[in-house]
């Protein structure tokens, strides 16, 4: 498999668990304690050797661009105040060798959809997906521990985590046989099955990283659960035709898509990296 030097960030989501902070912000920029989840997302993404970040972006997305760019007052205000801790946090978020890429979905249709915005972009190479949402503390990058299972199995790799029965309804879940104590050969997925017919408890996370053919797979892909173009059932079909594989990998994940995973998150990082 090539070197995966893209990750795609679908940041399109309206948001809607966290009216009405999110009426005029974007999710993603929502802060555990200092920093943006979406920044916890680029420097993962950037720890495991991606060089070109693609955002797809929506309507009020402005701020994760400006978030990105750089401050020429602000770092002047700062210079001038002696104040270089904080001068090299806002310079170093993008390390001078990585790229900042936006593009737009015209429409809120689903998170397949929005990895198919990137088809132009990503081209034909394999590629990182990020949900920022999902913020996983880990020794080593999650995208990291993927790209390296990738290569392993010559394939695709999704995150995977084994989760209550009774949430799987929250979940794209898996079956398959397993290669590894950490690994599974895909034979199936299914976007949000109820707990009585969901085929195990291993559930997708946001984490994936994606051979270019998954492109071909999600053009043809009609609208699922909920009225969306699910990225789902494009892996689904991918799997008939190629590997795809999940891997439970070493982290701890906090959804940050609601609020109660988005409160702990705060809680227990504070904590840990800040001696709140
Ligand atoms: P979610 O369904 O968790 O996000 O999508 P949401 O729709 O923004 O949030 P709620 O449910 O209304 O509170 C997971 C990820 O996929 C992106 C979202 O931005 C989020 O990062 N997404 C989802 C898109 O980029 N486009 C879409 O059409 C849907």
């Amino acid at each position: 498999m090539k070197p995966i030097r893209k990750a795609v960030f679908p940041v399109a989501g309206l948001g809607t668990r966290f009216l009405p902070a999110t009426k005029a912000m974007p999710k993603e920029m929502l802060p555990i304690v200092d920093k943006p989840l979406i920044q916890y997302a680029v420097e993962e993404a950037i720890a495991a050797g991606v060089t070109d970040l693609i955002f797809i972006t929506g309507r009020n997305k402005r701020a994760i661009e400006d978030h990105f760019d750089r401050v020429p007052e602000l770092e002047a205000d700062l210079e001038s105040k002696n104040k270089t801790a904080l001068l090299d946090t806002v310079r170093n978020i993008i390390p001078a060798h990585v790229n900042c890429i936006y593009t737009r979905q015209p429409a809120p249709l689903g998170l397949g959809h929005a990895v198919l915005c990137a088809a132009p972009i990503v081209g034909n190479e394999p590629f990182a997906v990020l949900l920022a949402d999902d913020l996983i503390d880990a020794d080593t990058s999650v995208t990291q521990q993927l790209v390296e299972a990738a290569h392993q199995q010559d394939g695709s790799v999704l995150a995977i985590q084994d989760v209550d029965r009774r949430e799987t309804d929250k979940y794209g879940i898996i079956s398959g046989t397993s290669v590894n104590d950490k690994t599974t050969r895909l034979s199936g997925i299914v976007e949000k099955p109820k707990p009585e017919s969901a085929p195990s408890t291993l559930a997708v996370v946001g984490r994936y990283v994606l051979e270019p053919e998954i492109f071909e797979h999600l053009r043809q892909t009609q609208a699922g659960v909920g009225g969306e173009i699910q990225l789902t059932d494009g892996i689904a079909s991918l799997l008939k035709s190629r590997g795809v594989y999940g891997l439970q990998y070493e982290g701890l994940r906090y959804d940050c898509g609601n609020k109660q995973g988005f409160f702990r998150a705060t809680l227990e990082l504070g904590r840990k990296y800040h001696g709140l």
